[in-house]
């Protein structure tokens, strides 16, 4: 009888230890495993930021890693995350392709795996749980439609071509794939709106400024607008473009993405035209998600951050409620 008792209750042990929620039912603290991309703009070190403070809030134990935009370091982290048996990973993929393999890994371990900020291409989209971020081809197109629409650039199209410059986000990632694609998405119906350079500049201020430098070497007086895929490398391209005696704002109308303070305060002075929002504040809602996916609750497999667009004109309105 005695036997039969204790085999019961190891029996019940066993369901347990393979049952998603034992951290939670045991009363043990949920432990992350997050693997951020690096520390390359002001969105991310926002986003950094966010991720450890609702940790802190929530009572979950994080094990952060920084990839310092390499690949190889996040593939890394993630194999670190699956042997140290962490209940849940998350990660912000630097670049769109190349996770398949490692995200098996993580399924074969059962640890379940959340896309922040970024997702990938991969067609088994059993591999992870859910992806928490922007829509970036809705950023683009917002960015497009705010300046075909942009009273002085509407005067300019009036009467001949409006030659636009971009810089692009670090290769191969979701973000500067998905703006590109959104921004050309309007502008095909716009054939007086030209792209007539367009290369990376790696999300990052130093970047833009070097890229731009090149950009007016090239077209010099002829370029009208910059379309920017983060705020960093506007900021970076407006120093540019003032050491080159232009008038950024005015001589080159400027529209970035991302909507952080120093957008803001590029825009009060009057050097940045427009910036979309792309809101790296995501740790809240990832922490809830986490507990979720621990409890073995349902979740949708998309969730899109809400998102505005602000022009110069309010921006010194909005930039005290500004929060990164
Ligand atoms: O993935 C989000 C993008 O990554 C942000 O727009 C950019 O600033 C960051 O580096």
């Amino acid at each position: 009888m005695k036997r039969a008792v204790f085999n019961v209750a190891s029996a019940v042990l066993l369901i347990l230890a393979f049952t998603p929620g034992l951290a939670m039912a045991q009363g043990k603290k949920i432990v992350l495993g997050f693997s951020q991309v690096g520390a390359e703009s002001e969105w991310r070190t926002a986003n950094t930021q966010s991720i450890k403070d609702s940790a802190a809030k929530e009572g979950i134990t994080l094990k952060f890693s920084d990839a310092q935009q390499k690949q190889e370091n996040q593939i890394k982290a993630i194999r670190s995350f699956i042997a140290q048996k962490v209940d849940v990973i998350a990660f912000s993929p630097v670049v769109e392709t190349g996770w398949e393999p490692v995200l098996r890994e993580a399924k074969a371990a059962k640890i379940p795996v959340i896309l922040t900020d970024r997702s990938v291409a991969a067609k088994d989209d059993s591999l992870w749980v859910t992806f928490i971020g922007s829509d970036f081809v809705e950023e683009g197109r917002r960015a497009a439609n705010w300046l075909i629409n942009y009273p002085p650039i509407k005067e300019l199209a009036a009467k001949g071509d409006v030659n636009i410059v971009e810089l692009q986000g670090t290769v191969g990632s979701a973000p500067a794939i998905d703006r590109k694609k959104g921004f050309e998405e309007i502008l095909k119906g716009q054939p007086k709106f030209k792209i007539i350079r367009s290369q990376t500049g790696d999300f990052t201020r130093a970047k833009g400024k070097e890229v731009m430098e090149a950009f007016l070497k090239a077209e010099g007086k002829k370029i009208n607008v910059l379309y920017a895929h983060n705020d960093d490398m506007a900021i970076g391209a407006i120093q540019a473009i003032e050491e080159a005696g232009l008038k950024p704002g005015k001589d080159i109308v400027i529209v970035s993405i991302d909507a952080v303070k120093g957008a803001f305060e590029a825009m009060i002075a009057g050097k940045l035209n427009c910036t979309v929002e792309c809101s790296p504040l995501l740790g809240p809602q990832l922490m809830g998600l986490v507990k979720d996916v621990v409890a073995g609750k349902q979740i949708p497999k998309r969730i899109v951050t809400e998102e505005g667009v602000f022009p110069q004109d309010v921006a010194a309105k909005e930039f005290p409620n500004r929060k990164y």
